[in-house]
């Protein structure tokens, strides 16, 4: 039978990727490879929502994709592309748009907390439209109703359940007023997923918006600063190295890290450190992390350095791509009477 097709998307919103997004959300995009017929996105027309500066844009979107097929995923099995190279992404965003009610895309949360930090005035339409966007990203690759009805699965976070419920909802009234053309996506809850907290703040998501980038370890990182960074997470003043999320919530996140990079259970590194104190506990921990992205990083840069063959990847993303998306708009497009 046909592997399940699976869709994620990520903002070229950072100089590098980071820890949080890597074990909360990447590293599953690799092995979901292996047993979905996988979509992957690098979402530069959501990164435009907030101001931006066009070289910069460009660059990080080279350098997203770029760490994504350095952390292993092969463009023979995943379809790795980025969303402007798609143009169906924007069409159907429109036809959606306007199924949409004003009111109903004013109760999206997220869009309430961001326009909020940015006030009226620097708070853009795409901002208010961008669950919208995200309604077609998704849409686009739902399977033919003509081809089975299996739905499309789209990993998501408690900050996203929302963007799908309305993703839901506009797929639904697309059918019911046009005919049966989406099957409705499902949220997908990948395995292994760890959330991770900042490294300064314990408790507080690890988040490229954070106030100090000493919390934040990201990917691309060198070596020297990665490891002084663990070195200097905040732990407590005890020294036992035990899993409590309340009580220690600094040695609980490097215990979670840990776990989730070594491939261990906590029980077993609560039992490796019996006694042995917070120093010695992140002097291991921080070899784990340069153990995982040493590599990454080498084969990022090693992409970056070979532009043509990085074009030529992402290329070869968006025929894959397109292949399934012209399809969907060509029924799109018929159905709404163009
Ligand atoms: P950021 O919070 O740095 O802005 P994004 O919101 O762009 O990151 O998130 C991109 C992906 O990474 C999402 O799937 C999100 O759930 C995941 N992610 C981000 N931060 C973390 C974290 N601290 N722990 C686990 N997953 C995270
Ligand atoms: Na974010």
């Amino acid at each position: 039978a046909a592997k399940p097709r699976v869709l994620s998307g990520i903002q070229p919103t950072a100089d590098s990727f980071h820890l949080g997004n890597y074990l909360g959300a990447l590293r599953q995009w690799v092995s979901m490879q292996e047993t979905h017929d996988a979509f992957y996105c690098v979402v530069d027309l959501h990164a435009i929502t907030i101001e931006h500066e066009p070289a910069l844009l460009r660059r990080r979107t080279k350098v997203a994709a770029a760490q994504l097929f350095a952390m292993g995923l092969d463009p023979d099995r995943a379809t790795v592309f980025v969303q402007s190279h798609v143009p169906e992404h924007a069409e159907l965003a429109w036809v959606l748009g306007c199924l949409t009610g004003f009111g109903e895309a004013g109760r999206m949360t997220q869009f309430k907390d961001k326009s909020s930090k940015q006030g009226t005035s620097g708070t853009s339409v795409g901002l208010f439209t961008y669950p919208i966007l995200q309604a077609a990203d998704i849409l686009l690759y739902t399977p033919d109703p003509a081809e089975g009805k299996r739905p499309l699965r789209v990993p998501v976070g408690e900050d996203q359940r929302q963007h799908l419920e309305l993703t839901r909802t506009l797929a639904q009234r697309f059918n019911h007023r046009f005919g049966e053309t989406f099957v409705l996506p499902d949220a997908h809850i990948p395995e292994g997923a760890a959330k991770i907290t900042d490294l300064q703040e314990p408790g507080a998501k690890m988040s490229k918006s954070a106030s100090s980038a000493q919390g934040i370890i990201d990917v691309l990182e060198e070596p020297g600063p990665m490891r002084k960074k663990i070195m200097r997470a905040v732990t407590d003043t005890g020294s036992e190295v035990v899993y409590d999320e309340e009580k220690k919530a600094g040695v609980t996140n490097l215990l979670r890290i840990y776990s989730a990079l070594e491939g261990t259970s906590v029980a077993d590194l609560e039992t490796r450190y019996a006694g042995a104190g917070y120093g010695q506990f992140k002097k291991d921990l921080a070899q784990v992390v340069l153990d995982t992205f040493t590599p990454i990083r080498e084969r990022t840069l090693k992409l970056l350095d070979d532009e043509d063959e990085l074009d030529r990847l992402l290329a070869r993303g968006a025929d894959r791509a397109s292949e399934v998306a012209v399809r969907t708009m060509e029924t799109v497009r018929e159905r709404v009477g163009f």
